[in-house]
């Protein structure tokens, strides 16, 4: 199988305030390297990687301990006010390292360091010849529902219809860029880039990846993952 070249991007400038913890969540220590590198590590590891580019808090003072910030491969941005913001920088340092508007981007959170390398490869092979894109989702598994301001339950929503969104998130660069810009100008809300690509008219595919590509959020996910690591011999 030909490798698919691709770019990423990692925002990781974020603050993780849900983790209650003494510093950014991608900071939080796992197995020995912090939650940020083995997320990075995902993508540096596979061979079709053309750059990285990472927004970082442009006060950052973990960033320069880590031995990847020292990686060629990898470059800086800073970080914007909300996650579009850091993203949309970091396409532009993309654009400026030599990348073309055609090109395909993955878009991967600082927080998800159990990215499986099957998920990944699955991604660039069913979005290879996509003319959109799309993402790695999982569909809901529990019931879900709707509920009012008092706390009580509306309705109970369909949930086959209903998937959550991963990542990474994969688009190309021009209509990305062009996408995020549009979307933060109009003050929509966008808290993914398929959400901006959707503001923009398109509908991104849904890749069906695993659960346990999970988003560090809560003081228990980091729990689970370090359980789980150690119960597999990955610490
Ligand atoms: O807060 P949440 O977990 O949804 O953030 C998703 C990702 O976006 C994280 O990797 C976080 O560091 C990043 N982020 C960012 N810039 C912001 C807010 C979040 O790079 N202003």
């Amino acid at each position: 199988m030909k490798t698919l070249p691709f770019w990423a991007v990692v925002p990781a400038a974020g603050i993780g305030s849900r983790m209650r913890a003494d510093r950014p969540k991608q900071y939080l220590q796992l197995a020995g390297r912090t939650i940020l590198e083995h997320s990075l590590h995902c993508l540096l590891d596979h061979p079709g990687l053309q750059g990285l580019v990472v927004s970082l808090a442009t006060d950052d003072p973990y960033w320069p301990d880590l031995a990847c910030s020292k990686d060629s491969r990898i470059q800086r941005a800073d970080g914007g006010r909300e996650r579009a913001d850091s993203v949309l920088n970091a396409l532009l340092r993309l654009e400026a390292l030599g990348a073309a508007a055609g090109d395909w981007v993955l878009v991967h959170d600082a927080a998800r360091p159990n990215l499986a390398r099957s998920d990944l490869d699955r991604l660039l092979d069913e979005l290879a010849d996509d003319p959109v894109g799309g993402l790695l989702a999982v569909p809901a598994r529990d019931t879900l529902k709707r509920v009012g301001a008092d706390g009580r339950v509306v309705e109970t929503v369909d949930r086959s219809l209903i998937w959550q969104a991963y990542t990474p998130q994969m688009f190309r660069l021009g209509p990305l860029r062009a996408a995020l810009a549009g979307a933060l100008a109009a003050g929509a809300t966008v808290t993914d880039e398929a959400s901006a690509m959707e503001w923009a008219g398109q509908s991104p595919r849904l890749v069906e990846g695993r659960s346990d590509n999970l988003k560090v959020t809560r003081p228990e996910d980091l729990q689970w993952l370090a359980q789980r690591w150690h119960d597999q011999g990955r610490d």
